[in-house]
């Protein structure tokens, strides 16, 4: 396994895995182009045996205290094995470089795999938009995590949950 910051190449990769994960409402290319090309973006891909298997997305305006977990996606066959996980806590440490405060997300309510993942990372609920995701009619939860106690928790453990740094850089709040 392999992570690294994503670029403009990864596109289609990206956007096969987004179609894939979000049948009902991915984002066009266009969006996915335009969020890679942000500098206001941060987003990382995981890969194996030379496959895309994975991307995860943050939106942290320099100097802004806010930040938000765009999106996060495993391939249905890589799930379960700690990738997810390595993901958002790679954006959680750009976050950080960033000296982001808070940082925010919204996950679908009928989403309880992401969800337990969430929590277990310290996020709490704050909030319900609903029927927020279309055309499934599905409520959003919105979530927050205090970026300096994960922090600081994050540095009492004794391995980081991601085994390779991003090594090149590029650059939905709603997952
Ligand atoms: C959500 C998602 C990114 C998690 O990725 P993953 O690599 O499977 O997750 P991990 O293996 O890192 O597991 C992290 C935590 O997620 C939760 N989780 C993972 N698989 C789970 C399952 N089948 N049932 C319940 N909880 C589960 C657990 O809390 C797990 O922690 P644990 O292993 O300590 O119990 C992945 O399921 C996915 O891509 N889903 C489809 C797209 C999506 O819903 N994205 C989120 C949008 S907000």
């Amino acid at each position: 396994m392999s992570t690294r910051v994503a670029t403009a190449a990864d596109l289609d990769a990206i956007m096969a895995l987004e179609h894939a994960s979000f049948p009902t409402d991915a984002w066009s290319p266009a969006m996915m182009r335009e969020e890679l090309a942000s500098p206001h973006g941060w987003y990382v891909v995981v890969e194996e045996a030379g496959s895309l298997v994975g991307y995860a997305g943050l939106r942290a305006v320099r100097g802004a205290r806010d930040a938000d977990i765009q999106t996060i996606t495993i391939s249905e066959s890589a799930r379960g094995r700690g990738r997810g996980r390595a993901l958002l806590a790679a954006l959680l440490d750009e976050a950080a470089r960033r000296e982001v405060h808070d940082v925010f997300l919204e996950v679908r309510a009928d989403n309880p795999v992401a969800q337990r993942l969430y929590l277990s990372e310290g996020f709490v609920e704050v909030g319900r938009r609903p029927r927020y995701y279309q055309p499934d009619d599905v409520d959003a939860i919105v979530m927050q995590l205090d970026l300096r106690g994960w922090s600081a928790r994050r540095a009492q453990e004794p391995a980081s949950g991601i085994s390779e740094t991003p090594t090149t850089t590029s650059g939905k709040g709603w997952c």
